[in-house]
């Protein structure tokens, strides 16, 4: 039995959304400081470099586009970035904390081209064909109804108009038909238990915040397990790990143990799709000439970062933008099942 089947079976469940549960939460949303989201590019880093060839790949996603909206945002990726190579961008999450971070991030590097609203893009707050490029990264799947999504995407596009998104390809990610990762810490009087389960069939992610009255039992677990501070540790670090089902410290035998002291337990689920089932439910919106692709990452992780680079990256950095535009071009050459997210690119007819 999965930990899921048990919370599932034993536990009143409350729904909640990926923004309310997950985002809201996150104190940042990147792992690293991204160039021209959270501080200036710096061309001595071949990280930059490979950053901006991502953006790159958003360019030429996005053909001649200038009036840009980025969906689901987070702290401003890749919103912020296209804004200084276009007219006007605007982001949308449903996230207030996401959203005023983005808001900040955009004050802090000076960009006048950039509105955040706070929605969610199930409904877009924006008239038919208000922009002429659509962009996403990692968001569509996020939400609780990604077909709506994109019917709004292709909505507020104009005819002619550019459509250009990343998603994260869970078949490609998952190293087992079904991964659970738990996670226990003691927020004063209360314990939170969290719990991520993903599987390859059906495709799909679902996240369970438990909280309960902090007693002896769950302060000990935590206590052995040390505590998790925000959602950006990884699976390297103390307090989140995975567990299996019969794991003696976070598994079933604890939650049976705590039931009693459930203060409220609440989830949200995600299905998850396929490069190809992608690819077909994108041309169902409308959309047409769709094609997926790799990250252009891979391309450019062995590109620029060879050590031997550096030097000759810092007397090309005045070149930085041309280069690493021209270098996002190559987005077709890298096929879909070679990195962890693909590349969808479309046009609205
Ligand atoms: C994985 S993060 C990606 C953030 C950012 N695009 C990036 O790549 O760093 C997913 C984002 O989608 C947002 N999101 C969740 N539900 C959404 C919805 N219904 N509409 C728009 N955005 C949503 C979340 O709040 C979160 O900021």
């Amino acid at each position: 039995m999965t930990i899921e089947t048990w919370v599932r079976d034993h536990l009143g469940l409350d729904r909640a959304t990926s923004a309310e549960l997950r985002y809201e939460r996150m104190v940042w949303q990147a792992a690293e400081a991204l160039p021209w989201v959270h501080r200036p590019a710096d061309p001595a880093q071949p990280f930059d470099w490979v950053e901006e060839a991502r953006v790159g790949a958003f360019l030429a996603g996005l053909g001649r586009a200038q009036r840009v909206l980025d969906i689901g945002t987070g702290d401003g990726w890749p919103a912020l970035s296209l804004a200084r190579h276009v007219q006007e961008v605007v982001a949308v999450d449903p996230s207030p904390r996401r959203a005023d971070l983005a808001r900040d991030n955009t004050r802090r590097l000076g960009l006048r081209n950039v509105e955040v609203v706070c929605a969610p893009a199930e409904e877009l707050p924006f008239s038919d064909g208000a922009f002429d490029g659509v962009v996403s990264a990692c968001a569509i799947e996020q939400s609780t109804d990604p077909d709506k999504v994109l019917r709004e995407a292709f909505r507020v596009l104009r005819p002619g108009g550019r459509f250009a998104a990343t998603f994260e390809d869970l078949t490609a990610e998952l190293r087992g038909p079904v991964e659970e990762t738990a996670e226990l810490y003691i927020e004063e009087e209360t314990a939170v238990y969290r719990l991520v389960h993903r599987s390859l069939a059906p495709l799909r992610e679902a996240e369970y915040e438990l909280r309960f009255r902090a007693d002896e039992v769950l302060r000990q677990a935590a206590g052995l397990i040390g505590p998790v501070p925000t959602f950006q540790s990884t699976g390297d670090e103390p307090g989140l790990r995975l567990v299996s089902p019969d794991d003696r410290v976070l598994g079933i035998p604890l939650l049976e143990s705590a039931r009693g002291a459930l203060l409220s337990a609440r989830f949200f689920e995600l299905r998850h799709r396929s490069p190809q089932e992608t690819t077909a439910f994108v041309g169902e919106a409308g959309f047409r000439g769709v094609k997926a692709f790799g990250n252009i990452t891979w391309l450019a992780r062995d590109f620029f970062s060879p050590a031997h680079l550096e030097d000759l990256l810092l007397k090309l950095s005045p070149y930085m933008d041309a280069i690493t535009r021209a270098f996002g071009r190559l987005y077709g050459a890298v096929p879909v099942g070679k990195t962890s997210v693909f590349f969808v690119v479309a046009g609205k007819p």
